[in-house]
């Protein structure tokens, strides 16, 4: 997941001041805990949506449109899913789950066993894809990527913004909340694939506007294709969020290959690190305890602060100027160059 959002007047997400990225990273106050899965409903084909409330009947952290939570499995495994419901219901929680054959079993897992009644282990919520403020947005939505863009719409629409969206899918059964999004007219092109073939995004997207904020969240392939269409729009005005890395950045020499010492300041300890082997494993093998999920360097979990050396970024989550800043890095896929890092752990 990645919002390469970067130079903007106003960085708050749209309708909090206190939500956001506090001491240079992306996490803030978060739950973790058991929930219970109150309601299970099939929206599409292979895509259930589960309504959870927290266990202990408490209720649940206030998020904003683009949040996600961890989903913790039985099974060790940790899956990010958007919340897709009313931004304003601590109560409940929505999410959204893809059955994806091809993938590493965690959805396939909550497809298999998650039932009403039950409970999950979740921790969040956590946002990596904030909605700014502006007076138009364009939205763009593939597949199961229409889960964060339902609260923006919500929120967009609450702000009396312009917005519209173009809403893709493989065919019309394949794509979830059709009924939800029936009541904005014109706003919402559904665009099924086997009916309409690829998404216009050259008549969807329109020439460069410095009052629009563009959201993307699909397949790799449509979000690569957004990119090269807002390949000349303002720095900032396109934000996307992605379920699988991007490709790997390869480092800018061969010094990333090389064994790296890495000072844990807080904890005292100082790991080397060898080639093959991620920060974030040297790190627990030393036994530091720090937060990890995707380890792909899409989620933001181990997010860390750095406090010296220069980072070799290989996440597909930082914007350019978080990178330039070299005071944050992503421990599950990021490096160094120069062979040393100080981190606050
Ligand atoms: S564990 Fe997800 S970005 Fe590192």
């Amino acid at each position: 997941m990645t919002s390469p959002s970067a130079t903007a007047p106003d960085t708050r997400p749209l309708g909090s001041a206190a939500a956001g990225t506090p001491s240079g990273t992306r996490r803030g106050t978060e739950f973790e805990g058991t929930v219970t899965v109150l309601a299970r409903q099939a929206v599409a084909d292979d895509v259930v949506s589960l309504e959870l409330a927290a266990s202990s009947g408490e209720p649940l952290p206030v998020w904003q449109p683009g949040a996600h939570i961890d989903v913790v499995l039985p099974t060790g495994a940790t899956r990010q899913y958007s919340l897709c419901g009313p931004v304003g219901d601590t109560a409940h929680w929505r999410v959204a789950v893809l059955r994806e054959p091809d993938g590493r079993g965690g959805s396939q897992w909550i497809h298999d066993h998650v039932e009403e009644g039950g409970e999950l282990r979740v921790r969040g919520p956590r946002n990596n894809f904030p909605l700014r403020p502006a007076t138009r947005y364009l939205f763009v939505g593939g597949g199961i990527g229409i889960t964060p863009l339902l609260p923006m719409i919500a929120e967009a629409d609450a702000a009396m913004a312009e917005w519209s969206l173009l809403y893709g899918g493989r065919t019309r059964s394949s794509m979830a909340f059709l009924p939800e999004l029936e009541g904005h007219g014109e706003r919402v092109a559904v665009r099924p694939q086997d009916e309409h073939g690829l998404l216009d995004l050259a008549g969807f997207l329109g020439d460069p506007d410095p009052s629009t904020l563009v959201y993307c969240c699909g397949p790799a392939g449509l979000i690569d294709a957004v990119e090269a269409h807002c390949a000349d729009w303002p720095t900032g005005a396109l934000n996307i969020e992605r379920f699988a890395a991007a490709a790997v950045r390869q480092p800018a020499d061969d010094t990333a290959e090389q064994p790296i010492e890495v000072e844990l300041r807080a904890s005292g300890t100082t790991v080397t690190v060898p080639p093959g082997l991620s920060v974030l494993k040297a790190v627990e093998q030393a036994g530091v305890p720090v937060l990890s999920s995707c380890e792909e360097g899409i989620c933001g979990s181990c997010e860390t602060s750095v406090l010296e050396g220069e980072v070799d970024h290989r996440d597909s989550l930082l914007t350019e100027d978080e990178r330039a800043a070299n005071d944050t890095m992503l421990i599950c896929v990021s490096r160094a160059r120069g062979g040393r890092l100080v981190l606050d752990l």
